[in-house]
């Protein structure tokens, strides 16, 4: 994965840090500019997933736009360049500074996830004299067959308006002078790995599609969301996701009505493979049946294997030995902060150098203070000479 001067940098480093390959990134944002530019599809980037400003300035020179959550995103992906009229804002819970601030910025569009939110957008855009440009989040009812605190498409979810609310929103908007309807709007989860869930995904977007035609709306932008999972086992033999067959599926499968644009917000499928979490080994510890590895790094840096029992591939940069099993700790006061269990590594010491790979997307991003650790910085490759 690295080269000896990487090597000799990293050694030189205060530990934990987090590590960005910016040639991969540039790679993966090549690849995915040239397979959606044949569809003409637009591409908004996921901030959540990585919102370090380095790594914001690369992608929005791609020209792609930005998928916002919250009022800080939407500051950030504007203060690193991307431009207002890209901007997707979506989530559950949009305060009411938040909106201003979102109709102040002139944004592309709200995602509105419910009845009571399209209310108070048009309220405050009344208030402004302005009109917002609304898409409303459909929860479509599929299931994405991923981790179920990552899934987010089927009914009973706080996601997302179910179909049965969409009469009552027609009318409110019929009425309404402030809100403008552009677009339908779905993301049902992410790591999906498995690409026929996202054909069953176009499948229900088609249907729903044509109960709006029946209604006589046809909106102009179609938004599918984000989701596109990555190998998180073997970073290296697929470090660009396959983009290709990723936007094919789409154009085989979704049913466009005459000049409808298609949106996606990819985070995770960005970033996720660029970014290593590097730490040292403070200890190793013989336990009753194990040795643990600890570590300097713990889940306050990565919090993905605590919270969902995600795997993350663990490195030994400094060793060639022989391989042993070793549970892979953090220093954190939490028997959860645990990278890996009987995870086969050379045989490791004290002051090994050890990179928890694919840790691009939602690593920094979801890293806190907690037992009041420093939060990790970063280093990126092109600043390595
Ligand atoms: N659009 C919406 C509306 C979303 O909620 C998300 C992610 C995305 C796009 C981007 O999804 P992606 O392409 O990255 O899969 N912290 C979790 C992932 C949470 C995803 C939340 N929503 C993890 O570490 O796996």
């Amino acid at each position: 994965m690295i080269n000896s001067s990487t090597y000799n940098y990293f050694n030189s480093q205060e530990t934990p840090f987090y590590y960005y390959d910016m040639e991969l990134l540039e790679n993966s944002l090549i690849s995915i500019k040239k397979e959606a530019a044949q569809y003409n599809y637009h591409v908004h980037y996921a901030i959540k997933a990585n919102a370090n400003p380095r790594i914001l300035s690369l992608i929005q020179s791609y020209g792609f736009g930005a998928d916002c959550v919250s009022g800080n995103e939407i500051k950030r992906s504007i203060e690193n360049g991307f431009s207002t009229d890209k901007i997707v804002y979506a989530g559950v819970g949009k305060s009411d500074r938040e909106i201003e601030l979102a109709l102040d910025s002139d944004i592309f569009c709200f995602n509105c996830e419910s009845i009571p939110e399209i209310e108070v957008i048009e309220e405050i855009a009344k208030s402004k004299n302005k009109v917002a440009n609304i898409a409303l989040r459909i929860n479509p009812n599929v299931n994405a067959n991923t981790h179920h605190y990552i899934t987010t498409g089927i009914a009973e979810n706080k996601f997302g308006i179910n179909p049965w609310e969409f009469e009552e929103i027609l009318s409110i908007l019929r009425k309404s002078k402030n809100l403008n309807l552009i677009g339908l709007h779905f993301h049902i989860g992410s790591q999906i790995v498995d690409l026929s869930v996202f054909k069953s995904l176009c499948i229900r977007i088609n249907e729903i599609q044509d109960w709006f035609l029946d209604h006589q709306i046809i909106v102009d932008h179609i938004n599918v969301g984000g989701g596109f999972g990555i190998n998180y086992h073997q970073p290296d033999e697929e470090p660009i996701p396959d983009f290709k067959n990723y936007f094919a599926l789409f154009k085989e499968f979704l049913n466009l009505k005459a000049n409808q644009e298609v949106h996606f917000e990819l985070g995770r499928s960005i970033v996720g493979q660029c970014g290593s979490l590097i730490s040292r080994v403070l200890y190793v510890k013989k336990g009753i049946n194990t040795k643990f590895a600890i570590l300097d790094a713990g889940m306050t840096d990565l919090l993905r294997p605590a919270l969902y029992q995600a795997f993350h591939k663990i490195e030994n940069l400094s060793s060639n030995e022989s391989p042993e099993n070793y549970d892979v700790v953090g220093p954190i006061c939490e028997s959860s902060d645990c990278f890996g269990k009987a995870v086969s590594l050379p045989e490791t010491k004290r002051n090994d150098l050890i990179a928890i790979r694919s840790a691009g997307a939602y690593g920094e991003v979801m890293a806190s203070e907690y037992n009041l650790r420093k939060v990790a910085t970063s280093f990126f490759s092109n600043d390595i000479k």
